[in-house]
């Protein structure tokens, strides 16, 4: 049995899907239900369940907007930070593998290395270098108190997900109905797939340890919004910010915003390099596939989020 942590959420539930689809039983733990917060509370679930993996993708990311994470640093910090610690303490205690959602938004701007940041380097969206925002920050904070406290455990890095399906955290859905965009080359990662390739790690028994779950390749904000033009034939005027300082200066923007390319090469290496697709190819199988939401066509079939 797996224990799913935040399985309400965009990940979480896909999740929950592919793990039902796989066969494997899923208990879900909801803060509701368990005051996992305390650490002798989850130790107990963990006792009483004897799960042979646990995923978390709790999270605070500022109900969709991280500007909202600045607001509420003690919550961000208390779910992002807090829960993760309790979280890595109890598995490692009880021997419980398993598995914690991360964030490719801990990095910023050029890699040390050509083809992206690699595993290995250090987090450089923070404070103390003079950028960084309260959500990545304590992504990157996570990710370092898992470490210290030790023990068998995947960090799986997100960045910027997508898949067919038009909601608000969808980046695709993020690009069609904001006004102004910023360009910026990055690393992408399609929903479906990262689910997949994480349980391929776990279920695979690969090396524990931190990995890039991107789809390959660097993509632009401008080639992205390129396809949607063209493969849902529309013909948007996408409209993109100088800079961040610019779309500081209108109030489009509070927290700052990262944007970096990752290397996949470790994830690749581990579960094949033929079975990480593209984001490219990614990108166009989403559209091609595009399913709006309903209610938000006007009578042409035209999203009304469009217009605005
Ligand atoms: N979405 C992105 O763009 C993105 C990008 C990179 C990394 N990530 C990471 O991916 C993971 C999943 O994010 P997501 O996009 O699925 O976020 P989400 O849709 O906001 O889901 C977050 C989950 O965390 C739960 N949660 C929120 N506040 C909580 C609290 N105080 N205590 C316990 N649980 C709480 C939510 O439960 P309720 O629904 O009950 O509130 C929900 O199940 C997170 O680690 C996030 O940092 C996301």
């Amino acid at each position: 049995m797996v224990i799913l942590l935040g399985s309400e959420g965009y990940i979480g539930k896909e999740f929950q899907n592919q793990l039902e689809e796989l066969g494997v039983e899923t208990y879900c733990l909801f803060a509701y239900n368990y005051n996992y917060y305390e650490l002798d509370t989850l130790k107990q679930v963990l006792y009483e369940k004897k799960p042979e993996f646990l995923i978390n993708c709790d999270a605070y990311a500022g109900d969709g907007n991280i500007d909202n994470c600045e607001d509420n640093q003690d919550k961000t910090t208390r779910v992002n930070v807090s829960l993760v610690q309790t979280i890595s303490k109890a598995c490692l205690m009880m021997g419980v593998p398993w598995g914690h959602v991360s964030s490719g938004s801990i990095y910023d701007g050029e890699p040390p290395a050509a083809n992206g940041f690699i595993e290995e380097d250090m987090p450089n969206f923070s404070f103390t270098l003079g950028n960084g925002n309260h959500y990545s920050m304590s992504k990157a904070k996570a990710e370092e108190v898992i470490a210290h406290t030790g023990g068998d455990y995947y960090i799986w890095r997100l960045k910027l997900p997508f898949d067919e399906y038009d909601c608000n955290t969808n980046l695709l859905s993020k690009l069609m109905h904001s006004n102004m965009n910023l360009d910026a080359n990055n690393s992408i990662s399609h929903k479906g797939d990262f689910v997949k390739y994480c349980l391929t790690l776990w279920q695979t028994k690969a090396d524990f340890g931190i990995y890039n779950v991107v789809n390959s390749g660097p993509i632009s904000t401008k080639e992205i919004t390129d396809k949607i033009n063209k493969i849902l034939t529309i013909d948007k005027n996408f409209v993109f910010f100088e800079n961040q300082d610019q779309a500081f200066k209108l109030g489009a923007l509070r927290a700052q915003r990262s944007s970096a390319v990752l290397d996949n090469s470790k994830l690749r290496k581990a579960i094949h390099p033929k079975r990480v697709r593209n984001a490219s190819k990614a990108i166009e199988a989403s559209l091609k596939q595009w399913r709006e939401k309903e209610q938000d066509k006007d009578v042409n079939g035209i999203p009304k989020s469009f217009w605005d």
